[in-house]
């Protein structure tokens, strides 16, 4: 008994694979990777997030597709209905609940972050940064961030964007990441030229790939965990909606390594573009979420025909943004759609406006209340700690556990359809065993019980 999707399909695997690698490959890989591995010293980093995405990452990414296929609907349905064929709890489906709610939360910052990235195409593309020195691209970022109501507009105008494609539901999508994800590649790889030509190529190599075990902490380990969820989507159901929209006779197992694949080189590339120029010019790797804003600017500052590459990139994050985004509240869009009976005009409109209401919280932590921190975090640091480090992961066992525990064998099997069954047994003893207890040692480890 096949099911079928009511909001439609993906028309190839091609397009599939290009709108799962554009939710994938978003702000996580180009701003938020080369950032968190500045802040947590590098190559031992590195090395726990790729192991994540290997052991932890791939086989999950498979799980939530099989159950997106399975269920054909949003994943708050998708898991009611799953639980319920299985023989499981009908509590199954709260996880669809967490999954809508980790949604808003990311998207209410993710746009904020988004707003930048267009906000300085106008910067770059205006020659601001022509010859500018380190300092001045610092002090460039320091007084656009101090500005609250910019902020806001550029939020509000990145959350109407991602609206309006999401109304109109996300086949146009697919015609435009067919184009835009080459795109971002080349001009990443034409920075990663630059930066060897121009920058500390060999210090930057050293510090992104040699392990020194002794910089990273528990509290890395989870983070370097929990954005190996981030960076592929996982654990809210945004890949699991994609899923839902695969065409049956599409592989899931080869499928999934190609958009595992894609991800981590544009993050390596990132990084491999970012850290020359840090350490050419004495900045600071650890200096955060600006860290893209305050380095990357020198390099077209400097460049031949830099203000055109220059703008050419914020455009291409800004796009590779934009559809992330929109798998970011799609979940939640279909959800209303299926159980309120709502058009998909007004789903969007009242999922738009709770998650833009939201992100005024994280607009304003960089300014006006940046002082008023927990535990030493600001708004938008306690929602990013939250939703990466603490929902993804725990979400992400929950489907590990479903898939190996209360789906039957078969049902699995059936649905992935791998080549060999020795396959489907390795897959199995990870979403079983593997996967759960890892997400649990880290966790135990970050709250210092172990
Ligand atoms: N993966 C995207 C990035 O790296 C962000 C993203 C899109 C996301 N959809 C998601 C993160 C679902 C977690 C869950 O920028």
């Amino acid at each position: 008994m096949k099911k079928t999707s009511q909001h439609g399909e993906w028309s190839s695997r091609l397009a599939f694979v290009l709108a799962a690698s554009g939710s994938a490959v978003g702000l996580g890989n180009i701003w938020k990777f080369p950032y968190i591995t500045g802040e947590n010293g590098g190559g031992a980093f590195v090395l726990v997030y790729l192991v994540c995405i290997l052991v932890i990452g791939i086989p999950i990414m498979m799980a939530e597709i099989m159950l997106g296929r399975r269920g054909r609907q949003s994943p708050v349905n998708t898991m009611r209905d799953l639980a319920k064929e299985a023989g499981g709890s009908r509590f199954w489906s709260l996880l669809g609940w967490l999954g809508v709610v980790a949604g808003f939360l990311i998207l209410s910052y993710y746009s904020v972050i988004a707003g930048w990235a267009m906000a300085y195409v106008v910067r770059v593309g205006s020659g601001v940064f022509d010859g500018v020195t380190a300092d001045g691209v610092s002090s460039i970022f320091g007084q656009f961030v101090a500005d609250p109501e910019k902020l806001l507009a550029w939020h509000s105008l990145f959350m109407i964007l991602t609206m309006l494609v999401v109304a109109r539901g996300v086949k146009g999508l697919e015609r435009t990441v067919k184009f835009l994800m080459p795109a971002l590649l080349m001009i990443l790889i034409l920075l990663v030229v630059y930066a060897m030509d121009q920058g500390s190529f060999q210090q930057a190599v050293s510090f992104l790939f040699e392990a020194d075990f002794s910089k990273i902490t528990s509290d890395g380990i989870l983070t370097a965990m929990g954005h190996a969820f981030f960076t592929l989507s996982l654990g809210m159901g945004a890949i699991m909606v994609y899923g839902a929209y695969l065409p049956s006779n599409i592989s899931i197992g080869s499928t999934t390594v190609i958009i595992a694949l894609a991800d981590t080189a544009v993050a390596l590339l990132a990084g491999l573009a970012i850290f020359p120029i840090v350490f050419a010019n004495g900045l600071e790797p650890g200096s955060g979420p600006g860290l893209i804003f305050q380095t990357l600017p020198i390099a077209f500052g400097h460049m031949a025909f830099g203000s055109i590459f220059g703008t050419l990139f914020f455009v291409l994050l800004f796009f590779a943004a934009w559809t992330s985004s929109i798998s970011l509240i799609e979940p939640a869009v279909a959800w209303l759609v299926e159980n309120k009976n709502m058009s998909r005009m007004r789903a969007c409109i009242w999922s738009g406006l709770v998650t833009w209401f939201v992100g005024i919280g994280t607009v304003l932590s960089f300014n006006i209340a940046a002082d008023l921190t927990l535990f030493g975090k600001t708004f938008f640091d306690i929602l990013d700690y939250l939703t990466a480090n603490i929902m993804l992961p725990l979400c992400g066992i929950c489907i590990a556990i479903f898939a190996g525990w209360v789906m039957s064998k078969e049902a699995t099997s059936d649905e992935l359809n791998l080549k060999s069954p020795l396959l489907h047994t390795s897959w199995l003893f990870l979403v079983k065993f593997v996967c759960p207890l890892a997400v649990v040692i880290v966790f135990l480890k970050a709250i210092s019980v172990i």
